[in-house]
């Protein structure tokens, strides 16, 4: 039985890992962290700490009470944000990952997920069905961190034997917490404008086309890949992963089906840029074949779970006010 902690637990993506490692392992397997009380969601669901990824000893501290074996590492500063905060970036995204590779390396922890992202790609990258090895110029703090990071973690498994794994996540939707800082978050907005104003201004252009994916398939996708024999896993930089790609215009014909009189204006702002310099689509054929990786959600089907979750959410948070 693993004993996992989850670092930066209270965030998008984060938080349901939480809550689905909870369900797979039980309550008192999984001990999430953040570096503050941000979700009270995740604290009050289980055994939560304080921990500050940058701060070696603060991790080690929580692994050692709780004989941690496996870590997730989910604190990260995003696209978006890094561009205004270069350095923090950098450092929280680097020092964090250099933490968990060490306390790894150093025999503390066995196993340790860190995803990367499609900023790993740059504007020379081929833009159409993206293939895992490429030419990769990061134009991003985010992207740069990103792609250094997954040489360090091929290294560490290469040089001292670290079970590190890593999924280049695509955008990812949700409806539970929202996204922060990020290129792709116009797609989580765009549903709740959808709902609360039946209008929605995006900060990309109509036909950006970007890869997406909804959460339940992100979160499927993280699991499958680190309860895969380690024999299976031919790939420790990061796996390319794929489901759906879109353009604000098609998700909102989504939308439309369901909100018929939803409306959707553009105004591009310094994130168009970003996401100018990162592919339309991604070849993950390698994640197929390795860990049998499938996605379950197009276009239609998220659309469709996005606005009836979104929709319950709002009406009781209506009713409990
Ligand atoms: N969702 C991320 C971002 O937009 C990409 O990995 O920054």
């Amino acid at each position: 039985m693993p004993k996992v902690l989850i670092i930066g637990a209270c965030g998008q993506i984060g938080s349901e890992l939480t809550y689905k490692l909870r369900e797979i392992h039980g309550n008192d397997a999984v001990i999430a962290s953040d570096i503050s009380y941000n979700n009270l969601d995740v604290v009050n669901s289980g055994i939560f700490e304080i921990v500050d990824a940058q701060d070696y000893s603060s991790v080690k501290i929580c692994v050692e009470k709780y004989q941690i074996d496996t870590i997730y590492l989910m604190a990260a500063m995003l696209s978006a944000t890094g561009e205004k905060y270069p350095m923090k970036a950098w450092d929280l995204n680097m020092n964090s990952l250099f933490h968990v590779l060490n306390l790894a390396k150093e025999g503390f922890i066995k196993q340790i997920f860190w995803p990367s992202s499609i900023a790993v790609f740059g504007p020379t990258t081929p833009t159409l069905n993206t293939p895992q090895h490429t030419t990769m110029e990061p134009t991003t703090v985010y992207g740069i961190t990103k792609q250094v990071g997954e040489r360090w973690c091929e290294y560490y498994f290469k040089n001292y034997g670290v079970d590190v794994r890593s999924l280049r996540y695509p955008g990812i939707i949700s409806w539970k917490t929202m996204p922060g800082g990020g290129t792709t978050d116009y797609a989580v907005e765009i549903y709740h404008q959808a709902i609360l104003d039946g209008h929605y201004q995006s900060f990309l252009s109509e036909n950006t086309e970007l890869p997406m994916m909804f959460m339940d398939d992100a979160i499927d996708a993280t699991i499958k890949l680190m309860q895969a024999p380690s024999e299976a896993i031919t790939i420790r930089s990061s796996y390319n992963l794929a489901a759906i790609s879109f353009t604000p215009k098609e998700i909102s014909e989504a939308i439309k089906k369901h909100i018929s009189n939803f409306e959707i204006s553009y105004e591009p702002d310094f994130r168009q840029q970003i996401a100018n310099s990162w592919p339309k689509s991604i070849d993950d054929s390698s994640a197929r074949t390795d860990w049998n990786w499938n996605h379950k959600y197009d276009l239609e089907k998220m659309t469709s779970e996005m606005i009836n979750q979104l929709r319950k959410k709002y009406q009781n948070s209506k009713i409990n006010s």
